[in-house]
């Protein structure tokens, strides 16, 4: 078995200077994909289910196929990780099943939709670390409200995101407020906003540092070196992707997402946590409309799904060879939850404030 914590496999790419994309499933060929792709390039991989797609796919069998995959890649470390848990339940149940890491999305009340005031988020987002570390399981926290800078408005993925405007100054995460929560809340992850969304309309043009604010993930990242920074929204929506989905029948209007470059820089910059999933969405649903539209006939679903399966693969090649995340995997020795868990308690896990990274090793 080749579960991994979060905690562990983002320290290590940390150690080596590396990013590793989180890739959203809600299936087995999504699931399938990515083990095929992290195979053929020896890359350590992060799963994640957000809410959404645990109800739709059962845990049960999210649990199963995760043993599953593992079973089938046992040299790959595969962490399973829930993707904005709204509140300590949903926490606690991913790891019951099986999950190995939780985000406590507490810059949102339990709603999922209304802005959280901060002490809010400090308190849900600690009582989750010290429930997780108990069990070694690891903990993402978010500071500031995912959205976009040029509307200020959040783009709402199956029930999860704001909903209306919000100012700037809710949009970025504030740097000093960033050491005051990983300090508070001895998160081991934090995902922070600087102008990304999720799904495919984040940018009305290629995006630049107004509306991309790289420069915040430089500060945080200067102010917190020792903390593993997340960032949300960030599949890219390649132009040949929009091209696939709109020559066969789409109708998507022209959008830009974030360039693999600036997310190259954020790995220079702390990010370790890369979340995409409108990416594999578009690849997916590009190669399914390709086969209807050459094949009206067709009705197998094997016959679609299949090629579905080789275009995701290949977006998920391309960002662990992008995020330098290719040829890690067999250099790694997962440590189980358990041996995480004495790790915590003995406070050797503990977040590393104001001192440089070489200091703390
Ligand atoms: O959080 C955003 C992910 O794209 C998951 O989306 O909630 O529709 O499964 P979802
Ligand atoms: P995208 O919609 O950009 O793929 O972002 C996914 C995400 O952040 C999931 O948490
Ligand atoms: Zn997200």
């Amino acid at each position: 078995m080749a579960r991994i914590t979060l905690r562990q496999l983002l320290d290590h790419a940390a150690e080596h200077s590396y990013g590793v994309p989180a890739f959203n499933i809600n299936n087995m060929e999504q699931g399938l994909a990515i083990l095929e792709a992290a195979d053929a390039v020896d890359a350590p991989v992060i799963i994640q289910a957000s809410r959404g797609a645990r109800a739709y796919a059962n845990d049960i069998v999210l649990k199963g196929l995760i043993d599953s995959l593992c079973e089938m890649y046992p040299h790959i470390p595969i962490c399973m990780h829930q993707d904005h848990g709204n509140n300590e339940a949903t926490c606690a149940t991913a790891i019951q099943h099986g999950f190995t890491s939780v985000m406590m999305d507490g810059s949102l009340e339990a709603d999922g939709k209304t802005p959280a005031p901060y002490d809010y988020n400090v308190r849900v987002t600690k009582a989750v670390v010290d429930m997780a570390h108990w069990v070694g399981a690891s903990v993402e926290g978010e500071l500031g409200v995912l959205g976009s800078l040029e509307t200020g408005m959040g783009e709402k993925e199956d029930g999860h995101g704001f909903e209306g405007k919000l100012g700037h100054d809710q949009l970025l995460t504030d740097p000093g407020q960033a050491v005051d929560f990983v300090k508070a809340t001895q998160v081991d992850a934090l995902a922070i906003a600087m102008g990304t969304s999720h799904g495919a309309y984040k940018f009305t043009r290629r995006p630049d540092g107004d509306v991309l604010a790289m420069h915040v993930i430089e500060e945080i990242h200067q102010r917190l070196p020792n903390t593993h920074l997340v960032m949300h929204g960030s599949s890219s929506v390649p132009q040949d992707l929009q091209d696939v989905i709109n020559r066969h029948g789409g109708q998507m209007p022209q959008t830009w997402g974030v360039p693999v470059e600036e997310i190259q820089r954020g790995i220079k910059h702390g990010v370790r946590k890369i979340n995409i999933d409108t990416d594999n969405r578009m690849a997916m649903t590009g190669a399914i409309r390709k086969v209807f539209a050459e094949n009206p006939g067709e009705f197998d679903p094997r016959k679609y799904l299949k090629p579905a399966m080789d275009a995701m693969r290949t977006v998920c090649r391309q960002r662990f060879e992008e995020f330098g995340t290719a040829g890690w995997a067999g250099k790694i020795t997962p440590i189980p939850l358990s041996a995480m868990a004495r790790r915590y308690a003995s406070g050797e896990l503990a977040a590393k404030i104001g001192i440089t990274r070489q200091a703390a090793e």
